[in-house]
């Protein structure tokens, strides 16, 4: 081990698990085998809405060496705990979407359980469905509660309604999202072992242990040491793997329980593309005032999403949408209305971003919008506009970030050229077919839960020291592709100030790492890795005060003290729990007050050009330039960046959910279509370093940020390349060429 104690936050780490991901080494669900091990399946729903009449099982095929689960086959609740509890584990009775599970098999022989699946036959009768959301938003039909709300809040900030009579214009617009695949390389899988006596233990590709472990304890009703949940390498989850694992864990450990065997179940390409979830489609309008000056007087702002049939994460989603919905601008009126609305369709979810995609891409081709209509360049009227440090947002939060979007603004068009292009593509567009744009978004994620949800969760982390005297990282937090085994090294290495290959990262399994909380809402690097942060200085203070190291130890005098240390007391642990910083203060009723303890900041900007034969939209170029406090790895953050991008060049222009009575019907990869290299421009990322008090060496989160601002830039892009607003994600030629006509129409 080398000598050298310079910092670790900084540099790229190589990805601590890269060897053995691409030596085939690691083990995914898939990989993984035990023996006298069944093979699990799931009978699904076909209609939108109805009632299960019966369940008839085929002649021909041998049922006595079938394992069924029915909804009468759970022990204790028939129900998914997560905010609300209605979702059913297994369909009983009623059902309110196609593709819910109403008969579970298992088989030694996997083809014959698909011959199982394929003879089990369900019988259902229709009622009336709901199936898109301005069906479900106007409650003609209601197939939820009262109003198909799954849950509604309004943000409120001055007095709009004084303001129309005063303004000197009003720019209103509809902007809507559709649905998007996760499409994680890795579909959703899991094993189980089960009994009464000794519990539940689920192995699979999930993001959140805990969740799982708590929605296993209500299905189950097992004391909670008796239910244990373990992650294995995980391919992929973008918040696709936030709330369905628990589903899936529920049914195979079922499964587990009633065969008295392991059973596995890993789901097809088209199961989980039909099955499980996907990004709410969004419905956003927007009436905004304005003053001579091009100064904002009032936004007033309706953010509805499609949660499809049960809860699930809709109130967070859309909470989070909301609180974003204005976008980063200073405007003393604001009423942002919002709802999650019920609709008979698989229930959608979290994927990276949680509603502020949806909001962000309103707000962002609104403001292009407003712009033109106060004779302003896109560019000066964010200028005028964009909020600054000590700004109040709509939630009444200061802005305590030193952040300069201005300037962040000026940098991010400069490096894209943007002036020369948008002069030079307006001179030569008018004869050309292929029309050339530029456009650009500004906008801002919260890192972290919203609001008091930190508080809430109360996160701990630990790192405890090895008899080898190497030290281990405690935490629920999942690597799923993003870097967090590497970046939690560094934080930990940092703080001991020993070298990286001292920090060993521990898998997350309930039985041994505390409850650190999701692996969701750009939260690892910055929450968590600050508990570890603290967990390793305590660490350190222990063998300093104890006088086993003294200072400008080396990394090898530090593992031999650690190794001492344990062998004379048995255990050198340490642990760090969550506490909200004292300035914080949340009213989750009246959605005032500090929504998140700090933001990501960010300025987009996008080419593109737009084939005015075949309507296609293509991206050419486009510069990613974000201020994310600290960047731990750098490598590993342009990796983030560049990925996020690509996703949203996806959302923008061909990620394409169809959608017949309510099933998904282009649930392939063949038909889905995802960008491809071909389809993916020179992305160039660039990060503007602000150190962030709250995270570990200064660091915020960065995850969900990256897919927040290309849909819009992009879209502001096409609009500066054909003159014409498409104001509809994804802008597939159809819609282009639809949004191209509606203008020559004279609209
Ligand atoms: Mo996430 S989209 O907060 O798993």
């Amino acid at each position: 081990m080398g000598e050298v104690k310079k910092s670790s936050i900084g540099s790229s780490l190589n990805r601590v698990e890269g060897l053995p991901k691409v030596s085939g080494k690691s083990c995914y669900a898939a990989d993984m085998n035990v023996p006298n091990q069944l093979f699990g399946g799931t009978v699904r729903t076909k209609l939108p809405r109805g009632r299960v009449r019966a369940v008839e099982f085929g002649k021909g095929i041998p049922w006595k060496e079938f394992t069924v689960v029915t909804a009468k086959d759970i022990p204790s609740k028939n129900a998914i705990t997560c905010l609300i509890d209605d979702q059913p584990c297994l369909v009983d009775g009623n059902f309110q979407h196609a593709e819910e599970a109403v008969v579970l098999l298992a088989h030694p022989d996997r083809g014959m359980l698909q011959k199982g699946l394929a003879n089990v036959i369900i019988h259902e009768e229709p009622l009336p469905a709901v199936l898109d959301l301005d069906e479900a938003a106007d409650a003609s039909q209601v197939i939820y509660g009262t109003d198909n709300n799954l849950k509604k809040f309004v943000i409120q900030k001055g007095d709009v309604d004084s303001v129309w009579s005063k303004a000197w214009k009003i720019v209103e617009g509809v902007y809507r999202t559709g649905a998007q695949e996760q499409m994680y390389i890795e579909t959703n899988g899991m094993l189980a072992v089960a009994s009464a006596k000794e519990g539940v233990t689920v192995w699979g590709s999930l993001q959140c242990p805990y969740y799982v472990h708590k929605a296993l304890l209500g299905v189950f009703g097992f004391p909670p040491e008796k239910i244990r949940v373990v992650q294995l390498e995980t391919g992929g989850g973008f918040g696709g793997k936030e709330d369905y694992p628990s589903l899936l864990a529920a049914h195979v450990a079922l499964l587990a329980l009633k065969s008295k065997k392991p059973v596995k179940m890993i789901y097809d390409r088209r199961e989980d593309m039909a099955a499980t979830t996907k990004r709410h489609p969004s419905r956003t309008k927007h009436r905004t005032a304005i003053d001579k000056d091009g100064k904002l007087l009032a936004m007033e702002i309706e953010f509805i999403l499609d949660g499809g049939a049960y809860t699930t994460l809709s109130p967070v989603v859309v909470s989070r949408g909301g609180l974003h919905a204005s976008g980063p601008y200073l405007c003393p009126n604001v009423r942002v209305k919002t709802r999650a609305v019920a609709t008979n369709t698989p229930p959608h979810g979290a994927f990276r971003g949680f509603g502020a995609p949806q909001s962000l891409f309103a707000v962002e081709r609104h403001m292009e919008k407003v712009a033109r209509a106060a004779g302003l360049a896109p560019d000066e009227f964010r200028k005028r506009n964009l909020i600054k440090t000590g700004d109040a947002t709509a939630t009444g939060q200061i802005v305590r970030d030193c952040v300069n979007l201005q300037a962040l603004l000026e940098k991010a068009l400069a490096a894209a050229n943007y002036h020369e292009k948008r002069e030079r593509f307006a001179r030569k567009n008018p004869t050309s077919k292929i029309k050339r744009g530029i456009g650009f978004s500004v906008f801002m994620h919260g890192a972290g839960f919203t609001g008091s949800g930190e508080s809430y969760l109360a996160s701990v982390a630990a790192v405890e020291a090895g008899a080898d005297g190497k030290i281990h990282a405690l935490a629920s937090n999942t690597e799923i592709g993003q870097g967090k085994n590497t970046v939690f090294t560094q934080i930990v290495a940092d703080a001991l100030g020993v070298d990286p290959s001292l920090v060993v990262i521990d898998q997350p399994d309930t039985k041994f790492v505390p409850n650190s909380g999701p692996t969701v809402a750009s939260r690892s690097t910055m929450i968590v890795g600050k508990l570890l942060q603290d967990a390793a200085i305590g660490l350190k203070q222990i063998l300093l005060q104890g006088k086993y190291i003294r200072a400008g130890y080396s990394t090898k005098e530090f593992q031999t003290a650690a190794a001492k240390y344990v062998k004379q007391f048995g255990k050198l642990k340490t642990y760090a729990e969550f506490q909200l910083p004292a300035h914080i203060h949340w009213d989750d009723v009246n959605y005032e007050g500090d929504a998140y303890s700090t933001f990501a900041w960010a300025v987009y900007v996008s080419e593109v050009e737009v084939d005015t034969l075949t309507y296609e939209a293509r991206v050419t170029d486009f510069v990613a330039l974000q201020e994310i406090g600290r960047v731990v790895n750098p490598v590993l953050a342009a990796g983030q960046i560049e990925g996020g991008v690509t996703q949203g060049i996806g959302y923008a222009l061909y990620e394409n959910c169809v959608y017949k009575d309510g099933r998904m019907i282009n649930n392939q990869m063949s038909n889905y279509i995802i960008p491809t290299a071909i389809d993916t421009p020179n992305i160039k990322v660039m990060f503007e370093e602000v150190p962030c008090p709250w995270g570990p060496g200064g660091a915020k989160g960065i995850g969900e940020l990256p897919l927040d601002g290309p849909a819009p830039a992009i879209l502001n892009a096409v609009e500066n390349a054909i003159g014409v607003s498409v104001d509809i994600l994804p802008a597939t030629p159809e819609v282009i060429f639809q949004a191209m006509k509606n203008a020559q129409g004279g609209h």
